[in-house]
């Protein structure tokens, strides 16, 4: 059986992961390919409980570096358990968000060394990278102001407005090093443009599955 595809949805708030993931899933569904979506941190029990603690306000001070191992934490278990067993079953596997979330929130948010983050990446995933990473990208007022119409902040949404210009910056400087996996995408128009772009950048994909 031939592997399946990892394909990754990344950007700021409000940037509009969801219904574009679904739009995504659509695409891929009508072409005939199993697709599992899941998400970051997330998509497995132990990684959804670490979710809760990450993103609730009961550890409002936890550490930056506690929050970075809490991330790969969920991301080895959520590696092992759940998307490495679906691409080997030949599933394509869509995932809000991976680690380039890691890089761009907690190398750029919040300032930690990128090759610490790197260290643990190669722990955690060996040489395991997404296929293909959509990078929704917005001016942040415009992905906040969007995001704020939405239910009560979380630990990372209440950040200020230069921790999300950092997040954007890091995440185009990932897109910038890495142009073959990344794509980035113009998430500030309206959305028909958007899956326009995404329908474009997904094609030669579902050509040479
Ligand atoms: P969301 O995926 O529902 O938008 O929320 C997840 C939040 O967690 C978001 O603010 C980004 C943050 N995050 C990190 O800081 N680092 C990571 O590695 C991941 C996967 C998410």
């Amino acid at each position: 059986m031939k592997p399946g595809s990892f394909v990754t949805f990344e950007g700021i708030e409000g940037a509009g992961k969801s219904s574009n993931i679904s739009y995504a899933e659509m695409l891929l569904k009508n072409s005939g390919k199993p697709v599992m979506l899941t998400r970051e941190p997330g998509g497995t029990p132990l990684g959804e409980s670490l979710r809760e603690l990450l993103l609730g306000h009961q550890h409002d001070g936890m550490s930056f570096k506690a929050e970075l191992l809490l991330m790969f934490a969920a991301r080895a278990q959520h590696l092992q358990s759940k998307i490495l067993p679906a691409l080997e079953r030949g599933e394509w596997v869509i995932c809000d968000r991976f680690t380039d979330a890691t890089y761009a929130y907690q190398g750029g948010g919040r300032n930690l060394d990128s090759a610490v983050i790197s260290v643990l990446e190669t722990l955690v995933q060996g040489e395991r990278r997404p296929d293909l990473t959509i990078l929704l990208d917005l001016p942040v007022e415009m992905g906040l102001e969007r995001a704020g119409q939405r239910s009560a902040p979380d630990r990372f949404e209440k950040e200020k407005l230069d921790f999300f210009e950092r997040v954007r910056a890091a995440y185009l400087q990932i897109a910038g090093k890495d142009p073959q996996r990344v794509k980035v995408v113009d998430a500030s128009l309206p959305l028909e443009q958007v899956q326009q772009q995404i329908k474009v950048v997904l094609a030669p994909f579902l050509e040479s599955a």
